[in-house]
């Protein structure tokens, strides 16, 4: 068997963020940050998972997944979430304590749990080794944890041959990415508990979409927005702050739903200017973007999501008379600063040189890469990612 090879994007989301939990309307991108997996089958018995990024390098005999787990799991046409009686045994397996819950084991987690629903859906176990590579910032609100779960789904659904092997642009067919995608949220729902699915989502389809309870419309018509994200470095747990965000709404429910409201008021605007810009941007409808990041921003700390690093770049873009919101799931990650076509070029250089002084890392970038796309023949660069 041929080497499988796939990658997939982070997304950065322009409006909705944890409103989107709630059912309401968000709007987000895909990003050319993106994970690769590289999945060879292997000439020993074993089974083995290597995640450089979070310093994660596991490997099981196929006989110990074959006499631990009761295989087949389920029909992989059929998505379905991990039981708790079956996320107590792989947690056995992983060696995690059952009480341990950190990003880490729940990676090794959500890969077992993928591997035995699809890799071993007939009920043989595949030695395999796996590695994954992601050069986006990991746990920084850029979807790196979706990017992980959508390669696992895209390449174990093609090892099993239950998904095709795309050939010229490495895309699968609609069909396909919404059986990569749901799969890829029950792996998210290992990472995160609770998540609305958009991150996944974006990842799986790329290029820009609408996110309402489940529901994607990708947007067809999008200008091409340039934005500098901008990481805090200050890690944090997307569970932990939805969990955050939900408590303040619980405590004050009647205080809380109209800022989601006006949450999904900004989302549907920001969609419409977008398809407005998509033919001939002008300046008032830029202006009227950075008065929804301005607005959302100050919602999002109403939410309890917002943090000291976050407020000190929507204050330097300020000064630079440019506007930042944070994105994801916020506490710490990365915000994103809109960069409008007519800002002068030494403007966006002197502030990544602030932004470098005060040790913050920006990439300058624009959004609506491809999702999750197969790699096939042989490719230097990611050969080296690999090597
Ligand atoms: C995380 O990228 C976005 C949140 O809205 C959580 C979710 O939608 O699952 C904070």
């Amino acid at each position: 068997m041929e080497d499988i090879t796939v990658s997939a994007p982070g997304k950065v989301i322009l409006h909705g963020e944890h409103a989107v939990v709630y059912g309401k309307v968000a709007i987000a991108a895909s990003l050319n940050l993106r994970t690769y997996l590289l999945l060879r089958r292997s000439a020993d018995n074993n089974i083995s998972l290597d995640l450089p990024n979070i310093t994660i390098k596991r490997s099981w005999t196929t006989d110990r997944i074959k006499s631990q787990v009761s295989l087949p799991l389920c029909d992989p046409n059929k998505p379905v979430g991990v039981s708790e009686e079956l996320l107590t045994l792989l947690k056995d397996v992983a060696g995690v304590h059952q009480n341990e819950s950190d990003t880490k084991q729940l990676a090794v987690i959500t890969f077992l749990y993928l591997y035995c629903a699809l890799a071993a859906h007939n009920g043989t176990v595949p030695a395999i080794d796996l590695k994954v590579v992601s050069i986006q910032p990991v746990s920084a609100g850029l979807g790196s944890s979706a990017s992980y779960s959508v390669c696992l789904a895209a390449s174990l659904l093609q090892l099993s041959g239950i998904i095709s092997t795309p050939s010229g642009d490495g895309q699968w067919s609609e069909e396909e990415r919404v059986l990569i995608n749901s799969w890829a949220f029950f792996g998210e729902k290992i990472l995160h508990g609770n998540p609305s699915g958009i991150d996944n989502s974006v990842s799986t389809f790329g290029g820009a979409i609408k996110f309402k309870s489940g529901k994607i419309t990708p947007l067809r018509r999008v200008p091409k927005l340039h934005i500098l994200l901008v990481n805090t470095g200050i890690p944090r747990s997307t569970k932990v702050l939805v969990a955050r965000c939900r408590a303040r709404y619980e405590k004050h429910p009647d205080i809380i739903e109209p800022v989601l409201n006006s949450i999904e008021a900004i989302s549907h605007r920001c969609e419409e200017v977008l398809a407005k810009m998509a033919d001939s941007p002008s300046n008032d409808q830029y202006e009227i973007l950075e008065d929804l990041i301005d607005i959302n921003q100050c919602h999002l700390g109403a939410l309890q999501v917002n943090h000291p690093a976050l407020e000190e770049i929507v204050r330097t873009a300020a000064k630079y008379n440019l506007h930042a919101k944070l994105t994801g799931a916020g506490g710490g990650g990365c915000a994103f600063i809109l960069i409008k076509p007519d800002i002068p070029l030494k403007t966006v250089t002197d502030i990544k040189s602030e932004f470098a002084t005060m040790k913050f890392q920006c990439w300058e970038t624009s959004v609506g890469s491809p999702g999750v796309t197969a790699h096939c023949g042989n490719d230097d660069e990611l050969n080296r990612l690999f090597s």
